[in-house]
């Protein structure tokens, strides 16, 4: 089942489908990422945060698909943000992922209030003109953020993952962010616990065109050309959740989920902090 691609400003393509691997670690996660390969999934999302990079890379190895056909995104997290330490922070990463560059490596947090996110993206820009990064981008960027890389460098963040879901769907900051030419990337896009995937906006269209509300879920951000990086465990759910390209939501359907209620954003990118 291959994801469409998306273009992005670097000249490379993004599947517009991922695999997220958060937060399996070990065994577990090389399983997961094998099951997920074979199902189709291209693009495998980690961060050196996870934890699971090594068992990330493992798959990767085991899988027995070629590198280039791989899009392998990870995530410089908040405390090797820095001159000096960005680079020290990929290759890290690259040394636990067993490889010698990845397709997209992004800010995992802006950290404002740290105020090194420009000096880190900077040392980014370097590091592809070095051919280890393919592809520059952010995480959790509000436009403010986006503004202050592009200006310092030039080069605008190709990739913004944000949260985004139904419940959380963040009309304002997506389209200042798509109208920059960024992608938006959604994280969390299921919204486990939030009771989104039984709403009857969610549900309706899911009996009618005979699939799960998973697949309702997903496919609504896809029209809105967002991409998606959905987790699952399960590789019976891995399968119907990249099966989203046979069928389409009407006019109607897209706008009942875009009526679903709001929950506050707890993860707020002005304010959060995670190292
Ligand atoms: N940039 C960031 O700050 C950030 C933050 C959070 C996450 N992420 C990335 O985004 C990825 C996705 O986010 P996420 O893992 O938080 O959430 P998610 O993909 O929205 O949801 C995953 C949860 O939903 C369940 N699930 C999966 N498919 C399902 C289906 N078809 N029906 C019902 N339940 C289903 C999974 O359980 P089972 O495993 O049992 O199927 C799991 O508990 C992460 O893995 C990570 O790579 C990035």
């Amino acid at each position: 089942m291959p994801s469409p691609v998306m273009k992005l400003n670097s000249g490379y393509d993004m599947p517009a489908v991922g695999y997220g691997t958060w937060p399996l670690r070990g065994r577990p996660a090389t399983d997961a990422v094998l099951a997920a390969i074979e199902t189709g999934y291209r693009l495998l999302d980690t961060a050196s945060a996870y934890g699971n990079e090594d068992a990330v890379g493992a798959a990767v190895r085991e899988s027995g698909v070629p590198r280039e056909e791989l899009f392998v995104t990870t995530k410089l997290r908040g405390s090797d943000q820095g001159r000096g330490s960005t680079r020290a922070g990929l290759e890290g990463s690259l040394e636990r992922l067993g490889l010698d560059y990845v397709d997209l490596y992004l800010i995992h947090w802006p950290l404002p209030a740290v105020g090194k996110y420009v000096e880190s993206y900077a040392e980014m820009a370097e590091l592809q003109q070095a051919g280890l990064i393919r592809t520059l981008g952010v995480s959790n960027f509000l436009p403010e953020h986006l503004a202050a890389v592009t200006a310092a460098t030039g080069i605008a963040p190709a990739v913004n993952q944000l949260q985004a879901s139904p419940s959380h769907a963040r009309p304002a900051l997506i389209s200042a962010v798509q109208a920059q030419g960024t992608v938006v990337q959604a994280w969390s896009p299921l919204e486990r616990n939030s009771g989104v995937l039984e709403h009857p906006a969610v549900t309706a269209p899911a009996e009618r065109l005979g699939v799960t509300p998973a697949q309702i879920v997903l496919r609504w951000l896809l029209q809105k050309d967002i991409a998606v990086v959905p987790h699952s465990a399960s590789p019976q759910r891995q399968r119907t959740n990249a099966d989203l390209f046979g069928f389409t939501l009407t006019a109607e359907d897209v706008a009942a989920i875009d009526g679903v209620k709001q929950l506050p954003v707890k993860q707020d990118p002005a304010n959060w902090e995670e190292f």
